[in-house]
């Protein structure tokens, strides 16, 4: 049996699970449990310390689910408190501030740290992930966009909510699907519940649609060397559109991409004789 996986218990008991928060300082970690918790906001910032624990019981289909809920600080400054808690989790809600792209860049590092905890036994695959792109109620201040983030999560197989503790938009469907994947995979042996839009896309298709939208110019954004010929760019054009063309493509921002590729394609042509 898998290191994490809590005790196989018959259908219909209850079952008793395990979930954290992780992310930056001030993302809304402790808001987003309060919001679902309590159905309250706090505006003022009180900065967790170290860990706050709560358990909570909620029903999925016929089990009663007992929820033991560690709320994580995210200062760097917690990192020894922090360590202790990563093993023998069911479920991450791993959040970024849609107006903190820092926060997003350091979702990366997030899993890494607690790849790092978990050490060489431990075993991300087997844990539901849920991300939460948070204060999507703040729209003025937003940098990081849904297809972005959804990129990011469903590329790793993970979900993905457009949420806001403000507002609870979004809260509550994300712990509803949060807790069902985490039975489905507490009833299938451990193994992450399959989702349509992680299979449905490929790496290749993912890290283009990144690439093109970091590159600097045109000639970037095409995967040439500034000065090609027309032939060059209309070859990488037929290679790019091939692979994110909207008919074939359903990762999120596979269309932006395509548009960005087929206007990079005209002012690159424009200028070439
Ligand atoms: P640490 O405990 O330090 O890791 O931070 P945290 O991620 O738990 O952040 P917390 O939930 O304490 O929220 C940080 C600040 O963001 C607070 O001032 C909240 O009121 C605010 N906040 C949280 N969620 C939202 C949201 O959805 N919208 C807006 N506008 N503000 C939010
Ligand atoms: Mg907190």
């Amino acid at each position: 049996m898998e290191a994490n996986m809590p005790k196989r218990k018959e259908p219909g008991k209850s079952l008793r699970i395990k979930v954290i928060s992780m992310g930056n300082a001030e993302v809304g970690k402790s808001c987003i449990i309060k919001r679902y918790c309590e159905k309250r906001f706090v505006s003022k910032y009180l900065a967790t310390i170290g860990i706050d624990y709560g358990v909570t019981k909620v029903q999925v289909r016929d089990r009663e689910i007992k929820v033991n809920i560690f709320d994580m600080a995210g200062h760097p400054f917690f990192y020894e408190v922090r360590n202790e808690f990563y093993k023998d989790t069911q479920g991450v809600i791993l959040v970024y501030d849609v107006g903190q792209k820092d926060s997003f860049d350091a979702l990366d590092a997030w899993l890494a740290e607690m790849k790092q905890d978990l050490g060489p036994h431990g075993n991300m695959e087997n844990i539901v992930f849920a991300v939460c792109a948070n204060k999507i109620d703040c729209t003025k201040h937003r940098c990081v966009d849904e297809s972005e983030g959804r990129l990011w999560a469903e590329s790793k197989g993970f979900l993905y909510f457009e949420t806001s503790a403000q507002t609870g938009e979004g809260i509550n469907e994300m712990f509803q699907t949060f807790y069902v994947s985490i039975v489905d995979l507490c009833e299938n042996g451990g193994k992450r519940p399959f989702t349509n839009s992680s299979a449905s896309f490929t790496k290749e298709q993912a890290d283009t649609i990144r690439r093109i939208r970091n590159s600097k110019d045109s000639w970037d954004m095409l995967g040439v060397k500034p000065g090609a010929s027309r032939d060059e760019v209309n070859k990488a054009y037929r290679k790019l559109a091939v692979l994110l063309h909207p008919d074939k493509c359903v990762a999120p921002g596979s269309e932006d991409a395509f548009k960005a590729v087929v206007n990079a394609r005209t002012a690159l042509l424009k200028n070439i004789k």
